[in-house]
């Protein structure tokens, strides 16, 4: 089982990240642009679950110290995947979060408690975003948007999977 932990958004934050998804989508060439339902913000990335990992995962999903907090989607920005040679490999977009210590204190929480269950986590600096599209192939710059947010009330541990080649993601706990 493929698991990761993320934040699902309620409705109206969802129809949002929508609207944004919709307006790069049409100022882009090409892409894969994320369905709506799975929209989301991944505090931690598992991958591939064996059994024990599961019930691992699922333990921390109950020992994660977890607050609701308040969360402002205010950015745009893109992880540049395409070399100027290989433009049509195209780019990774997202929206971005403004400053958030709730949300860094629980990812920071989360990956403690995953490392000392034996997980072997991207240690990289934790960069939140949420993916708009993929392979995105367009001359647009990233733009300004009007904040929106929500105050969010719960963690879910996430499995990822292709169900009729679609991606599709769904909560486990
Ligand atoms: P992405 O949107 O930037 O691709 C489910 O796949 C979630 O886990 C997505 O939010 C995805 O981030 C993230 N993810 C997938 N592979 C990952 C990896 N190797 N390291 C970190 N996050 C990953």
């Amino acid at each position: 089982m493929r698991l990761f932990f993320a934040i699902n958004f309620n409705n109206e934050t969802r129809s949002r990240l929508l609207a944004l998804r919709d307006e790069l989508k049409s100022k882009a060439e090409s892409g894969n642009f994320s369905l709506p339902e799975n929209l989301h913000l991944t505090l931690a990335f598992l991958g591939e679950c064996d059994g024990g990992q599961v019930s691992a995962a699922k333990r921390v999903h109950g020992m994660a110290v977890f607050e609701p907090f308040d969360i402002t989607v205010d950015t745009i920005g893109r992880f540049k995947r395409g070399s100027r040679d290989n433009r049509h490999a195209g780019d990774l977009w997202w929206s971005g979060l403004s400053e958030c210590k709730p949300l860094i204190a629980l990812q920071r929480d989360l990956t403690e408690k995953l490392v000392a269950e034996g997980f072997l986590l991207d240690r990289k600096k934790y960069s939140p975003h949420i993916t708009l599209g993929r392979e995105v192939v367009t001359d647009a710059a990233p733009w300004a948007i009007e904040p929106f947010g929500e105050t969010v009330g719960r963690l879910d541990l996430m499995k990822s999977e292709r169900i009729g080649g679609r991606l599709t993601y769904t909560a486990v706990l």
